[in-house]
């Protein structure tokens, strides 16, 4: 072939430079981000997850939540989330920083979960309930019941755990039992728990276009 060199030279070009575009400008402007520090009392935010929480977020990646569930919040005007109370702002990129694995989710089977923590009602207790006994707390909810993170054992007399779910109804242990959350169950809730993106970052903030008039008014 005459112009194979050409061909070959143009195509490798092209990958080069869409891979630029897409992977070196991305990298860019978002790679460098850092934890931002109040310029009042000099805290860093987003303040890394630890202990419990920490570990929690490897029980919400193994169990699959993202395939219900999202991690973020679009911008007023794009979409409800804000007016659903998913959050009091839109996620920006810093939000992530300290997420080995970010799950952001594609599909909203159930609610978006970025600020679940800093949801007016959400407890542990109603987390516990939640994701041992779903119907309980939601009739009819698509929620799966994640009862394996729970040991329904004999209350051994006089020494009734102080983790014991607290439960009504159906979903209440047989008289003479209590439910009692795993390590695995505890770890996720401490991560949902941590669960919020209050902060208000400078990018954050919504860009609002200033229109000058012409005459200075
Ligand atoms: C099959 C889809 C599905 C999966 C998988 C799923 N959820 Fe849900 N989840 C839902 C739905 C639907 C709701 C809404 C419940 C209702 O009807 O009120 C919900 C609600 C919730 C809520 C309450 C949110 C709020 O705004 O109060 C939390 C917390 C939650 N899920 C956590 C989890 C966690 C953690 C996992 C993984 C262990 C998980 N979910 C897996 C569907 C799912």
């Amino acid at each position: 072939m005459k112009n194979g060199l050409l061909l070959f030279a143009g195509t490798l070009g092209l990958i080069v430079l869409s891979w630029g575009g897409v992977v070196l400008s991305a990298h860019r402007q978002l790679g460098g981000l850092t934890q931002y520090k109040d310029p009042v009392d000099e805290t860093l935010f987003p303040a890394p997850l630890t202990g419990a929480a920490n570990q929690g977020r490897l029980v919400y990646q193994d169990l699959g939540c993202v395939s219900c569930h999202t991690q973020q919040v679009r911008r007023e005007g794009f979409g409800a989330d804000v007016a659903r109370q998913w959050g009091t702002r839109q996620s920006v990129a810093r939000d992530y920083i300290g997420d080995r694995t970010v799950f952001l989710g594609s599909i909203r089977l159930g609610p978006d979960l970025r600020n679940v923590g800093a949801r007016a009602g959400t407890t542990a207790d109603s987390l516990y309930a939640l994701l041992y006994a779903p119907q309980s707390v939601s009739a009819g909810t698509n929620m799966p019941s994640y009862g394996f993170l729970f040991e329904v054992r004999p209350i051994i007399p006089g020494q009734a755990s102080p983790k014991a779910l607290h439960l009504t109804g159906p979903a209440a242990a047989p008289a003479g039992y209590e439910v009692v959350p795993t390590p695995r169950a505890e770890q996720l809730v401490a991560y949902l728990l941590n669960l919020k993106d209050s902060y208000e970052f400078p990018e954050a903030k919504p860009f609002v276009a200033t229109v000058q008039k012409e005459g200075g008014h």
